[in-house]
């Protein structure tokens, strides 16, 4: 199945408010690329003069998952969307191991932002040690279930409100892509993952990979079956280098005829 490609940038800990001119100006150019869904994930405080400045969807990097409460530093999905935040991302291996983030704690982080009525990009990956042990696949495949919310109780199907992506930890701005061969093993063992857990949506959920994408290994990547889309790092922050990694996207979809 052909499902609309999403490419979403991860800012991380980039950007001041000079960098709105940067955003309004990646909003621009991704309005020539109407089938291709483009989202960009700014530091919190970036958000709500992001959200105003652009039409492109602005999204948070972390959510807390308690409603609101005595969680000095935090910030919750009611607070991301009061900024004017429509996504977030969750379970990035950047606070997994930094801030020791649990399956579970994930799992809660995603319901409490699709409970608000936040879509969500849930991220997994493995460790080069358990690349080279073999067994990428069945540790991906244990987080991601794991980490999959079980109550998502707003009105859209589940497959309108998540995302997952597969970002293999050694190959975030490391300047290393997986083989498009291991790509399409772990995204398919993810699909399956995905079916078995929403029978009805499994298939329809985007499954993106993230993880070194550049303007010159999108189009490769993007081939791989079950690849939906990308989540972006470092090329992200500029608009030069993050437009052709849209237009590589809109060329596949081009490719591949009418996405679903
Ligand atoms: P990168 O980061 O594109 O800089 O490798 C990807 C990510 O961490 O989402």
């Amino acid at each position: 199945m052909t499902l609309r490609m999403l490419v979403a940038g991860n800012w991380k800990m980039h950007g001041l408010s000079d960098d709105i001119a940067e955003i309004q100006a990646i909003a621009a150019a991704a309005r020539e690329y109407p089938d291709v869904d483009v989202a960009l994930c700014v530091p919190a405080i970036l958000i709500e003069r992001a959200a105003r400045a652009v039409e492109l969807p602005i999204g948070g990097q972390d959510v807390h998952f308690a409603e609101q409460g005595a969680h000095t530093g935090c910030i919750s999905a009611r607070m991301l969307r009061d900024a004017g935040a429509s996504l977030t991302i969750v379970g990035h291996s950047e606070r997994r191991d930094a801030q020791r983030e649990s399956d579970a704690e994930v799992k809660a982080k995603a319901e409490a932002a699709l409970a608000c009525g936040l879509d969500v990009i849930l991220c997994v990956g493995e460790s080069l040690e358990v690349r080279n042990s073999g067994k990428a696949e069945a540790t991906v495949d244990a987080q991601l279930q794991a980490s999959l919310p079980t109550e998502h109780g707003v009105a859209r199907s589940i497959s309108e409100q998540l995302a997952v992506a597969y970002e293999p930890i050694w190959a975030i701005g490391t300047g290393k892509v997986p083989t498009t061969l291991e790509i399409a093993a772990m995204h398919r063992a993810l699909r399956e993952r995905l079916i078995l857990q929403y029978p009805e949506d499994g298939a329809k959920i985007r499954i993106l990979y993230g993880g070194s994408v550049k303007g010159s290994n999108a189009a490769e990547i993007f081939g791989v079956s079950d690849v939906d889309g990308a989540l972006v790092g470092g090329a992200s922050l500029k608009r030069d280098d993050f437009i052709p990694i849209v237009a590589a996207a809109a060329e596949t979809v081009e490719a591949s005829g009418e996405a679903a």
